[in-house]
């Protein structure tokens, strides 16, 4: 069943950064009254208030954490789309628990205790909840390896071995039945946001749908953010110069979905109900590696700087990740921009940035310092 009632408020938390940006733009578009609740984060927003937030929208200048802002937020509002959270690799573990986990706490149960005649909430989830992509071993077939061992990627072996034989296994799609388990501080809040959404949906009957997206790019992401998007980042580095640097050997695999194609999903999920109360990959369902990803920026920038692979690792991080996103498509969800294409719009979009400093130094050194980048100990002769 579709729903789509003219005129509908709906609320878009995050509403300033790249997703809830495109997705109050499609909103609007399609006739709804649009509320956005966002603080700004100053590491994704250091110029302040980005020029795309929509003037037919009403912005509110507001934290997740704040609970009067929650109240006010959630006024006449029948769809939730809970987009805000802290994001990427940062050291702090205890603002990740405040924002994601217990913001999103804040505003079910606000939803429920206040009685608010919310019709659907739809929460960002994300594809780093997944401890390690599906492989297939030669001998047991499916399989859903555990995250590798920070010895093992410390020894220099990146391969994800089969969690029963212990041989190599290859990647494939994985799909929304795979064990959750992501063991960085934001998979493990991304984790709560959306077990939290789900239980709560159950518990209340309100209509539920947690988003895995996957890598998501595109024109605002943020260049000033060095944790975040690795194509945002590629480009900032050729931008000044600099090799793109490459964690293990470049040849991690990842899903990267347009931004406007994760839009379209969550338009899909408020107005059909055929994905109520489940979890659901969003992405391309292709696999790109890594390496790819710097060369294609490379050749749409016009700067050929070969890239840096020196053996560093991200404990934690998974070696391979494409969505399988069957469940998604049997809804009606379909991605529509290709990787090439997207990257082109999006360094066209960063050339009328004006000044793109390299904030990815500076960065590096913090990860290194609080321990989340690690390097391979060298074996051997
Ligand atoms: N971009 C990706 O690759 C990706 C992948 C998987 C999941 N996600 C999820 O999608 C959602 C949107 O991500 P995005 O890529 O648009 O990131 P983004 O950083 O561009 O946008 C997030 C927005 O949330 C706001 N925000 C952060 N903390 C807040 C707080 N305490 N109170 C109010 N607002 C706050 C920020 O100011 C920002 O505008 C997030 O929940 C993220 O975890 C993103
Ligand atoms: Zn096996």
């Amino acid at each position: 069943m579709t729903r789509r009632t003219p005129g509908r408020r709906a609320l878009v938390t995050g509403g300033a950064g790249l997703i809830g940006s495109h997705l109050s733009d499609l909103l609007l578009r399609q006739g709804y009254r649009v509320r956005i609740l966002d603080n700004l984060e100053p590491n994704t927003h250091r110029k302040g208030r980005p020029p795309w937030i929509p003037t037919q929208a009403e912005f509110l200048h507001a934290d997740v954490r704040d609970q009067k802002a929650i109240n006010s937020a959630l006024e006449g509002v029948s769809v939730v789309f809970h987009q805000a959270a802290y994001g990427g690799y940062m050291p702090e573990i205890s603002k990740y628990v405040e924002v994601n986990s217990l913001g999103t706490a804040r505003l079910l149960e606000t939803i429920r205790d206040e009685n608010l005649p919310v019709e659907k909430v739809v929460v960002a989830s994300s594809q780093a909840v997944y401890r390690e992509g599906a492989a297939e071993c030669l001998r047991h077939g499916l399989v859903f390896p555990d995250t590798r061992p920070t010895d093992q990627l410390a020894a220099g072996d990146y391969a994800v071995h089969c969690p029963v034989c212990g041989e190599p296994s290859d990647p494939v799609p994985t799909p929304e039945e795979a064990p959750m388990g992501g063991e960085t501080v934001y998979a493990i809040t991304k984790s709560d946001q959306e077990r939290l959404a789900l239980a709560w949906g159950r518990q209340t009957g309100v209509p539920t749908v947690a988003l895995r997206y996957s890598c998501t790019y595109g024109p605002r992401q943020s260049i000033f953010n060095p944790y975040t998007g690795v194509i945002a980042i590629f480009a900032t580095r050729l931008l000044n110069g600099q090799p793109p640097v490459l964690y293990e050997d470049g040849e991690q695999t990842r899903d990267l979905c347009f931004v406007g194609d994760v839009a379209r999903a969550n338009l899909l999920a408020a107005e059909s109900d055929a994905l109520d109360g489940l979890p659901v990959n969003v992405g391309s369902g292709r696999a790109t590696t890594i390496r790819e990803v710097a060369e294609m920026v490379s050749e749409a920038l016009g700067v050929r700087i070969e890239p840096l692979a020196r053996g560093e690792f991200r404990p934690g991080e998974m070696r391979h990740l494409t969505s399988d996103i069957s469940r998604a498509r049997a809804a009606g969800y379909e991605p529509g921009v290709d990787l090439m294409q997207g990257i082109e719009e999006y360094i066209g979009w960063i050339g009328d940035q004006g000044d793109v400093r390299d904030y990815f130094a500076e960065a590096e050194k913090v990860l290194r310092e609080k321990r989340i980048v690690h390097e391979t100990r060298p074996t051997g002769p």
